[in-house]
């Protein structure tokens, strides 16, 4: 989604405005633009497309300047164009560069427009500018327009903004959209995503809702909510350009399929100890909030929410608490019952998924027990608006489609599980055996990637159709649905999941030769129930490509078995899910498309 970077410092920005953005293009966007202070005024270049469009625009124009704004949109309000593209600007006074939504934009601008200022775009973001100059012509100074402009908008904001007649500075302000600064020697810039400076410094503060600052190369001040001068917190944070570059592979989701096996260590290291996790996880005094705990309400979105419906099988089955999940976007305005003793958990890769904080925000109103959240930013506002943390530490994930958050968040979840169970003193044997198969996990998951031959030999089949259905049963239903939801997001394949059980009741009616039917059927109770099923599949000469593991005894004469390793059965969910994933990569391979940044997509979905 949309990203803005901003610099002011004594060497020429230009470039590193550009570099920036490029290290937010993972986010999703369709087109850029920028703003410097130039010795003759502001130089403003907006390109729609990719960021190398703009800077091919500034290699011919040469902008030269030191302090300046830019930003990659991704469109809400108005279609992708080069006038929707930001910054915006009022009378080429005031440029302005915005993320969020501004909810009574409507309004605004019909009173602005009675005021004679003149709207270029389509878009909710150029009223700012002209409200800004507003605010200007009534005599006040910029840091107070940006401060006034609390009083007028409605919504969530993040904005940088620079004024012609005032060289020297930008000025941000901040509403629930995520802000920060970062301190360099002599120069200071700031970014809504902490990657597009992270080679820049590695002193950051992030600024709170209310907050406005007013930067120059030689300092900055920041502003509450009440415009009182104020000291944040300096926050370290290192960002090494390894993390963030392909290394040797073709792209970053390819890199994060492969990364999973140290990812999950990662996620294990220091949680788990002896024959069971270790106390207070997920904070000081987690395992006395997770004694009480008598119910679940999950809220996430995605990949997350995928997540969170293989981990009420565990929450079920190994803490004996029963297990309430809701679409991020459906929960605030479902207006929800509330039991007592019930814990919220949140899960989100990003932190800054807007639908999922809106119901983290909703929830600390309400009669919850706590919240706790499963999350991989350390900075990211859920992460730090929860009671309660676990951090996956997956490392930064640049590829649109989650592949080793969502693995990392279902160690995690499984710790979980397991904690309410330690807290409660149920199933100490089983919480043995579950760390046992913890420890192995890894290794079998680098096992696991070896499958990538084999699923090499299927794709271009896959790759070949239009459609394609994904079965699993009991906790590989949300498994089946995470795999259908990559094979669409990134190959553009229409991809359906159903219970096996279910097709009967329905899609069976689909099946013909045009439609490849993926199955998960690892050994289980509800094996033999599966393979009749995919009987069922064969009989109307649908093409089978089944991953299953030794025991699986399957004929299939059109389609592929292919055999997984074992592991325990409760962590199979995460052990079935990288064949899926490898799957959906190869075949986007072959259709060709732009893997890590599929269109219409977009990394950090930060608008409701
Ligand atoms: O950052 P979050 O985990 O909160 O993101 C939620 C979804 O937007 C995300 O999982 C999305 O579904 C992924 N692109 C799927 O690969």
């Amino acid at each position: 989604m949309c990203g803005i970077i901003a610099a002011a410092t004594d060497r020429s920005v230009g470039k590193l405005l550009v570099q920036g953005l490029h290290k937010m293009e993972y986010r999703g966007y369709d087109s850029a633009g920028i703003a410097l202070h130039q010795e003759d005024g502001v130089a403003h270049l907006r390109t729609l497309g990719k960021v190398n469009l703009l800077e091919e625009r500034m290699i011919q124009e040469k902008p030269k300047g030191k302090v300046g704004i830019a930003h990659t949109r991704w469109a809400t309000h108005g279609e992708p164009s080069e006038s929707n593209a930001h910054p915006h600007s009022s009378k080429n006074r005031v440029f302005i560069v915005h993320n969020g939504i501004i909810e009574n934009y409507l309004a605004l601008k019909a009173a602005l427009s009675k005021k004679g200022y003149l709207f270029q775009s389509q878009t909710d973001s150029e009223l700012i500018a002209h409200l800004i100059d507003s605010f200007l012509n009534d005599g006040k100074s910029m840091i107070e327009g940006m401060q006034a402009l609390k009083t007028s908008l409605e919504g969530a904001y993040a904005i940088a903004a620079i004024d012609k007649e005032d060289s020297n500075y930008f000025y941000l302000a901040r509403n629930k959209s995520p802000l920060l600064l970062g301190l360099g020697k002599d120069e200071y810039f700031a970014a809504s995503d902490p990657l597009a400076i992270g080679e820049l410094t590695n002193q950051f503060i992030f600024l709170e809702d209310g907050d406005t600052a007013a930067v120059s190369a030689s300092g900055l001040e920041i502003f509450d909510e009440n415009q009182k001068a104020v000291e944040r917190n300096v926050t370290k944070i290192d960002i090494s350009a390894e993390t963030t570059s392909k290394g040797n592979y073709k792209h970053f989701m390819e890199k994060e399929i492969y990364e999973q096996p140290q990812a999950i260590r990662n996620t294990l290291d220091g949680r788990i100890g002896g024959e069971d996790v270790l106390e207070n996880i997920f904070g000081e005094g987690s395992s006395k909030l997770l004694a009480e705990v008598k119910r679940i309400q999950i809220v996430a979105a995605g990949t997350s929410l995928h997540a969170g419906r293989v981990a009420a099988n565990w929450f079920s089955a190994i803490s004996q608490v029963p297990t309430q999940i809701d679409f991020a976007s459906e929960y605030t305005y479902k207006n929800p019952y509330i039991d007592e003793n019930t814990l919220l958990v949140t899960i989100s890769q990003s932190g800054e998924t807007a639908d999922t904080l809106t119901s983290l925000r909703h929830a600390k109103n309400q009669s919850y027990l706590g919240s706790l959240t499963i999350c991989n930013v350390p900075t990211s506002s859920i992460a730090r608006e929860s009671d309660f943390l676990l951090l996956t530490n997956a490392g930064p994930e640049i590829g649109v489609a989650s592949t080793k958050a969502f693995t990392t968040q279902l160690v995690a979840l499984m710790m979980l599980a397991m904690s309410i169970a330690k807290a409660k003193n149920v199933n100490p044997k089983l919480r043995t055996r579950i760390v046992t198969a913890l420890r192995a996990l890894p290794e079998i998951v680098e096992e696991s990637l070896k499958l990538k031959k084999e699923i090499q030999e299927i794709s271009p089949k896959i790759a070949e159709k239009d459609n394609a259905l994904f079965l699993g049963r009991g906790m590989f239903y949300p498994i089946a649905k995470e795999g259908a939801l990559k094979l669409k997001e990134i190959s553009y394949i229409h991809a359906e999941a159903y219970p096996a059980g279910e097709l009967k009741h329905g899609p069976l009616a689909l099946i013909d030769e045009n439609m490849p039917v993926v199955a998960l059927a690892p050994e289980s109770e509800l094996a033999e129930k599966l393979i009749s099923n995919l009987e069922e599949v064969k009989a109307r000469s649908g093409t089978l490509y089944v991953f299953g593991d030794a025991s699986s005894n399957m004929q299939i004469d059109s389609g592929k078995l292919m055999t997984m390793p074992k592991c325990d059965f409760l962590l199979t969910p995460i052990l079935y899910t990288i064949p899926l994933q490898i799957l959906s990569y190869e075949v986007a391979l072959i259709r060709g498309t732009d893997i890590d940044q599929p269109r219409n997509l977009a990394k950090s979905v930060t608008v409701e």
